[in-house]
């Protein structure tokens, strides 16, 4: 058969840079001047003074709500706490040492095959992302404790979702500045503009999926270590670092073996340090003063100036991740639930970006540069005498 030389994809470009999959009026980024808006609102002000439910409303319904909405929103998280009665038997069942995104991933799912309403209009999608986030951290808090040998413990009606989310977990209440570490977090981790979770959301979402299909694929894209999964790896690492006086070598030995990236270091977008990294670095800075964690806390801060030294020139600096692990460390969290803490918050993100996108909505469906044979014909397996295994 003829071959024709099919041709190259000018508009190729790896790993979508610099492509714009989608517009949205949710958040927005200044990689060069790292700044991060939610609805235009600067991530430094929301953290300052929001609280995750006000920002979730900020998201879903792109306004703040007034006082009684919000109080609506928190009434709502109330009630939709508890998880349905089938979830509590498949936790029982799952291995105790699966690991904590995989669980999340599939109670995610399961909820999507209990859920009987057949309405995808607008408000039932609101009603699904407003119980998807109430319900996370009731099923993560009760596998933790059922995989610890522990009995799960029941949502706490006057705590906020941060405070009831420590609560769960550890089975005392937290202290108000727990409570508000946590809550700061949770806004920090809302969303993220199209990033790589939120746009595997969207694609699932584009064939008119449906939003529990489109948050799984978010949590299934959030778990990788280039993405969520970086704040349980920074901790590793900075423990194997062991004192800031080895991060120059470990570094200096990472760069020339060529052995890794350095966890909670470098974006696709942010050229300079990631505004939510300032925000954690001054919280992580207070948290561990006077304790153990203080030494860890300065392996971060020298990692900084090593890989500034290294790498600033390549717009390689720190990312929200490099010192999330160490807040969560003081407020007692393992690390392997570092990253569901951020699906914990990000479903917020993913189900907000989901509504705005079905508004008008278009199937995503991109080209691939072919670099494979040229077209030829088809061989009877008797006849084949080449070793395909070398092709
Ligand atoms: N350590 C060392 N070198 C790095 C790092 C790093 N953390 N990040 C990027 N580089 C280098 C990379 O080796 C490459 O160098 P060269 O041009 O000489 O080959 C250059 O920077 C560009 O790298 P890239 O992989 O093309 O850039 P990207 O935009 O695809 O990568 C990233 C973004 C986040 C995947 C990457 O920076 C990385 O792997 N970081 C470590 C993992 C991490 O911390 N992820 C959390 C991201 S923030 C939380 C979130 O929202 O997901």
């Amino acid at each position: 058969m003829g071959a024709t030389k099919l041709a190259a994809n000018p508009g190729f470009s790896a790993g979508l840079e610099g492509v714009t999959a989608a517009r949205s009026g949710l958040c927005s980024i200044d990689g060069q001047q790292g700044r991060l808006y939610y609805l235009g609102y600067s991530i430094e002000e929301l953290a300052q003074y929001s609280s995750f439910e006000e920002v979730c409303f900020l998201l879903w319904r792109r306004r703040f709500p007034t006082a009684s909405e919000l109080k609506a929103l928190k009434k709502r998280f109330v009630e939709c706490r508890a998880l349905p009665e089938e979830i509590a038997p498949h936790i029982e069942r799952l291995p105790k040492d699966a690991a904590p995104m995989g669980v999340l991933r599939t109670l995610a799912s399961l909820l999507c095959n209990l859920d009987k309403n057949q309405d995808n209009g607008v408000a039932a999608n609101e009603e699904r992302a407003v119980r998807m986030t109430a319900q996370f951290p009731t099923m993560m808090a009760a596998f933790h404790r059922l995989r610890r040998g522990q009995k799960a413990v029941a949502p706490h009606p006057s705590l906020d979702h941060a405070a009831n989310f420590l609560y769960m977990l550890s089975g005392s209440q937290p202290t108000k500045d727990e409570a508000r570490l946590m809550d700061v977090a949770l806004i920090l981790h809302a969303d993220h503009e199209m990033n790589a979770s939120t746009f595997s959301s969207l694609v699932t979402a584009s064939t008119l999926s449906d939003l529990y299909s489109a948050v799984v694929s978010g949590i299934g894209t959030l778990k990788g270590p280039l993405h969520g999964g970086a704040n349980e790896e920074v901790l590793k690492m900075i423990d194997a670092i062991g004192d800031a006086s080895k991060v120059e070598a470990y570094v200096r030995e990472s760069f020339r073996a060529k052995k890794y990236r350095i966890m909670g270091f470098g974006h696709r977008i942010y050229k300079t340090v990631d505004p939510r990294a300032r925000v954690f670095k001054e919280y992580a800075r207070n948290v561990v003063a006077g304790t153990d964690s203080e030494r860890l806390f300065n392996i971060n801060v020298r990692l900084e100036e090593v890989m500034q030294a290294q790498v600033g020139s390549k717009g390689i600096y720190a990312n929200v991740d490099l010192y999330s692990g160490l807040v969560y460390q003081a407020l007692g969290i393992p690390p392997d639930l570092f990253t569901p803490i951020f699906a914990i918050a990000r479903v917020a993100g993913w189900t907000a970006h989901v509504l705005e996108y079905w508004q008008e909505n278009r199937l995503f469906r991109p080209n691939a540069e072919y670099v494979g044979p040229e077209p030829r014909s088809y061989e009877p397996v008797e006849k084949r005498r080449q070793d395909y295994s070398k092709a």
